[in-house]
This record gives structure tokens, C-alpha cells and sequence, in this order.
């Protein structure tokens, strides 16, 4: 019997190697992910996960592929959670789980397992991935089975089993990070009238302490993609690092909010996405220029639809893929240049340009222009209103 547990070094995940072992008998293969959380959260992993009982280490880099086939798909259709939440941990299950499963069959495992508790919305994340990926495969979920609820019990429940750890008693956050962004929940942030002190924060400057000189950044974009940064050719995880970089120096892209989450509760978090803050503002005004009016309607609605599509952890589904081909129609229009500025929290789209461009002086400009005869907006609004003049006759008795 063999498990493959989506591990991450952290203090839930070492308890459950060794409760793997005791309580199904199995031999446990750790595999984790590399989306660009960042060297700190890898370095060590191998061992750690050798030192607390598992028979291998598999770390796959995820890093291009979660960037170039989730996150870009996903910022094509718009989708925002709630109208605020960028989706930074939504984005990350579905590749990571798609990857758990490769690995499970490549080392012939029954079962797969993970460290998301029975609360929140990664459980549906990760378990509706695997039922589309690999329904024969049994999922152990031992946030869900074991009676461990404290911290304490879980250090002591390792000392038990002579497994070293690093660990303190006091965490104060549950995070999670990855190249798009960093979630923060827990400690005195459930209380919704606790502001987010300086130790909440990781990925951004203080908007506050960012530079009193602004910054200019480029976004050029081709087909929906991202393809350079101030006109730098980049590959998608590459142009989101530099995004980042910038971005989070001018503290861009924090987000403090309560949401709903897929099972009922409503939670509070604190977000940072520096770079696909900007990108995403970025994107969105690319769209005003090359879009009529139907079709960006036709994208809200779809953006709408797509944030609780991924949010509720519906991604290999007929409907995702739906979805994403839709965007991706509109998408193909999205070419040319945006440039973003950068100021104490803030980034403000201030330039932008296109070769698809539907914007033109010729008929926008107040001044003089010979392309437009107003007189022709006479009769479009005549017979625009004329269902209201209709109604409007007829309770006044003259139609
Ligand atoms: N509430 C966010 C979401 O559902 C963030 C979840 C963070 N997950 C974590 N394991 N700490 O997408
Ligand atoms: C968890 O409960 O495992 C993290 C938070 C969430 O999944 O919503």
C-alpha cells in the first residue's frame, strides 16, 4: 500500500507522514510543488520529508506551466472573486493536483492525500481534481479523521514518534504562496475588527514607506499574453517575477477582505499580488481599446462566471473549458501596449495603444470632425425610445 501526500514541510503535513504509517499501514511518497513560492518554503524539503518517514521526495517545478496554462487562461477571462480576490490560491490546486496524480501513477500508489483541513475550500479543490484525474485512486484527508486540533498536540504527536521539527507552538498565520500572490488568514485577523498589522504582510512595501517617486511600467501583450515587461521579452513566470519585484516595492496589490467561502462560512484574508495586480489592470484596459461594447459586456459575464468556476474548484470540468475557450476568442484581440504607473499603493493605467484598436479621434473628438453626422442620432434614438414613447402614448389615452 502507498500514499502520495501533497507535502509542504510545514507542521500539518510532517504529523501526517507518520500518521499515514500508523493509521494505514502504507508507505508514504512526498510530493511537492514548486509554483514560485520562493527558495525558504523548498530548501530542506527532500530531507524533511526523508527525516519524518517518507520513502521519497518528488519536487516537481510547476512553476511555466502554472503561469502559461492557469493563470493566463484565468486573467483572459477576468475573473475576480467577490469583486476583490485574485484567486492566487484557486489558480495553484488544479496544477498542483494534476501533478500529485502524475506522480501517484508513475510510483504505482492507491491513495492520495493532503493537508487541507475539513473547513475550507482547498479540500474541494484538490478532491474535485482528483475525481476528474484519477477516481480509482482512495483520497485519505486526516485533517478530516484525526481528533489533533491544537498545534501543541501536533509537535507532541511528532516528539512521540521521534521526528525532529522545526516548528514553534506559535504560528501565527496560515499562508499560502506562489508566484502570483500570498494569502494570509488566522491568528487576529478572524476577528474582522483587528486591522492587518506590519507582520501580516510579506510579498509588498508598506504603501506608505514605497518611494516618494513614481514608476512607469510596460505591458505589451499579444493574442492575451504577456509577452514583454518595459520591452524586456520574458517567459510568463519570468515576466511575472520582474511584475512582482516592481510592483511590490511601490506596495501595489493588497487586498484585505471577508469572502465566501465554497462551504459556507465566511473567512477573512488578507491578500498580496503585487504583479498580477498590475497585470490584471493592465489587461483589462488592453480590452477597452480592441473590444465593442457587446463583447466586453460578453466578458464581464464571463469573468463572473469563471471566478466561481475556479474559486469553487470546478476546473476539469466541460464548463471551465467552455469558458476558456470563449475567452480566448475575445483574447485573440488583445494585443499592443499599456503602461501602468506605480505610486504608493496605487497603479494607474496612463497610457495605452493597439494595432486592434476600435478607439479613434477621427470619431471621438469634441472638435470638429467630417466622419459623424450628428443628425443621424435623431432617428437612432427615436426608434431607441420608441417602445417607451409607445407605452407612454397609451397611458396617456392617445395610442
Ligand atoms: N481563502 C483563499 C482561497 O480559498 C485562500 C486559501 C488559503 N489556503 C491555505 N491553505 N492557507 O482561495
Ligand atoms: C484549509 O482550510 O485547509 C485552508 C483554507 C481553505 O482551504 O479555504
Amino acid at each position: 500500500k502507498k500514499v502520495v501526500l501533497a507535502y509542504s514541510g510545514g507542521l500539518d503535513t510532517s504529523a501526517i507522514v507518520p500518521w499515514l504509517k500508523d493509521n494505514y499501514g502504507c508507505e508514504v511518497v512526498a510530493f511537492a510543488a514548486d509554483v514560485g513560492q520562493g527558495e525558504e518554503e523548498l530548501e530542506g524539503l527532500h530531507d524533511k520529508a526523508i527525516a519524518s518517514g517518507a520513502s521519497e521526495c518528488h519536487i516537481v517545478d510547476l512553476k511555466e506551466e502554472f503561469v502559461r496554462e492557469y493563470i493566463y487562461p484565468t486573467v483572459k477571462t477576468g475573473a475576480v472573486y467577490e469583486g476583490e480576490y485574485l484567486l492566487g490560491t484557486s489558480m495553484a490546486r488544479p496544477v498542483i493536483a494534476k501533478a500529485q496524480v502524475e506522480v501517484a501513477r508513475k510510483v504505482g500508489a492507491d491513495a492520495l492525500s493532503h493537508g487541507c483541513t475539513g473547513k475550507g475550500n482547498d479540500q474541494v479543490r484538490f478532491e474535485g481534481a482528483f475525481a476528474a484525474l484519477a477516481p480509482d485512486l482512495k483520497v485519505i484527508a486526516p485533517w478530516r479523521e484525526w481528533d489533533m486540533v491544537s498545534r501543541e498536540q501536533l509537535l507532541a504527536y511528532l516528539q512521540e514518534k521521534n521526528i525532529p521539527s522545526t516548528s514553534s507552538v506559535r504560528k501565527i498565520y496560515s499562508r499560502d504562496g506562489n508566484a502570483w500572490h500570498i494569502s494570509h488568514e488566522g491568528g487576529e485577523l478572524e476577528d474582522p475588527w483587528q486591522p492587518p498589522t506590519d507582520m501580516v504582510w510579506t510579498m509588498t512595501t508598506a504603501p506608505e514607506l514605497a518611494p516618494d517617486k513614481p514608476q512607469h511600467v510596460k505591458l505589451s501583450f499579444d493574442k492575451g499574453e504577456l509577452t514583454h515587461v518595459d520591452d524586456e521579452a520574458l517567459s510568463p513566470y519570468q515576466a511575472l517575477v520582474k511584475l512582482n519585484t516592481i510592483a511590490g516595492a511601490h506596495g501595489v496589490g493588497r487586498i484585505d477582505i471577508v469572502e465566501n467561502r465554497l462551504v459556507g462560512m465566511k473567512s477573512r484574508g488578507c491578500y498580496e499580488t503585487p504583479g498580477g495586480t498590475v497585470m490584471m489592470k493592465a489587461y483589462k484596459a488592453l480590452e477597452t481599446m480592441v473590444l465593442d461594447k457587446a463583447s466586453l459586456k460578453h466578458r464581464e459575464y464571463l469573468g463572473l462566471e469563471f471566478s466561481h468556476v475556479m474559486y469553487d474548484g470546478r476546473w476539469f470540468t466541460p464548463l471551465c473549458q467552455s469558458l476558456l475557450a470563449g475567452a480566448q476568442t475575445l483574447a485573440d484581440k488583445v494585443t499592443g501596449d499599456i503602461v501602468v504607473k506605480l505610486y504608493k499603493g496605487q497603479a494607474s493605467v496612463v497610457q495605452r495603444r493597439s494595432p486592434n484598436t476600435l478607439y479613434s479621434e477621427d470619431f471621438a473628438t469634441f472638435g470638429e470632425d467630417d466622419v459623424y453626422d450628428q443628425s443621424h442620432a435623431e432617428g437612432f434614438i427615436r426608434l431607441y425610445s420608441l417602445s417607451s414613447r409607445i407605452a407612454a402614448l397609451k397611458s396617456q389615452g392617445k395610442a
